[in-house]
C-alpha cells in the first residue's frame, strides 16, 4: 500500500519478506543508539534476525519502504501469543493474556522519517492486516519507558484512533 508522509514523500507499506535481510540489516545498522535503546525484539546483527524470524507464524515483520530508493525506513514486529514476563506483568494489572487472541507490536522507524505519519500509518496498516487472523487484542512488547515521550503519544494516539 503507497503512502504519503505529512511532508510529502512516498513510501510503500508491506509485510517483510525473505529478500528484504540485507535491506533489513542495513536499516537495522543505521537506527541511532537512542532508537535503539528503545527498540528490544530482538539484537541488530545478521544471526539475531535470521533466528528471530526462523519461525514464520510466530513473528511476522512489517516494513514501510521509500519508493524511490527501495530503503526500509520503519520497522514494525507482531509476535503472535505472548512473552512469559509480559504475561506476567499483565496478570500484575489483573489481566490475563491468551495465546490464542493476543499478540505483541514493537514499532520502529529510521530516524530520519520519525514524526512524519508513517509510525502511525503502519499501525493502522498492521491493523487491517491482523483483522485476517485470530488476533484480537495486541500489547506493547516489553511495555514502554517512562521517559520515551515520543512513543507513548504515539501509542495514545493510536488508542484514539482505534
Ligand atoms: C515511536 C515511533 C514508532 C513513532 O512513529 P513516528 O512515525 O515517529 O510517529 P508518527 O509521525 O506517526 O506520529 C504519531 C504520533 O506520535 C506522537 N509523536 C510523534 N513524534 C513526536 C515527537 N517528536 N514528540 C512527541 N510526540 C510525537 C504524536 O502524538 C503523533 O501524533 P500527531 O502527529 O498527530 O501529533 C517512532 O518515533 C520510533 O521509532 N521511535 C524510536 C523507537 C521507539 O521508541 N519504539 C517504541 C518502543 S516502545
Amino acid at each position: 500500500m503507497k503512502i504519503e508522509t505529512t511532508d510529502n514523500r512516498q513510501v510503500y507499506l508491506r509485510r517483510l519478506n525473505s529478500y528484504d535481510l540485507d535491506n533489513l540489516l542495513h536499516y537495522l545498522e543505521n537506527l541511532s543508539m537512542e532508537t535503539k535503546k528503545r527498540f528490544g525484539p530482538h539484537q541488530f546483527d545478521k544471526q539475531s534476525v535470521i533466528d528471530f524470524y526462523d519461525c514464520l507464524d510466530i513473528h511476522w515483520g512489517y516494513v514501510a519502504e521509500n519508493i524511490d530508493t527501495n530503503e526500509i525506513v520503519a520497522y514494525s514486529i507482531i509476535k503472535f501469543g505472548y512473552l512469559e514476563s509480559d504475561y506476567n506483568r499483565f496478570l500484575s494489572y489483573g489481566i490475563k493474556l491468551d495465546s490464542k487472541i493476543d499478540c505483541e507490536f514493537a514499532p520502529s522507524v529510521a530516524d530520519f522519517w520519525q514524526s512524519c505519519g508513517i509510525g502511525n500509518k503502519l499501525f493502522h496498516f498492521i491493523l487491517a492486516d491482523l483483522k485476517k487472523t485470530a488476533a484480537k487484542r495486541i500489547v506493547l512488547w516489553g511495555g514502554v519507558q517512562a521517559d520515551n515521550e515520543r512513543a507513548i503519544n504515539y501509542y495514545k494516539k493510536i488508542i484514539l484512533n482505534c
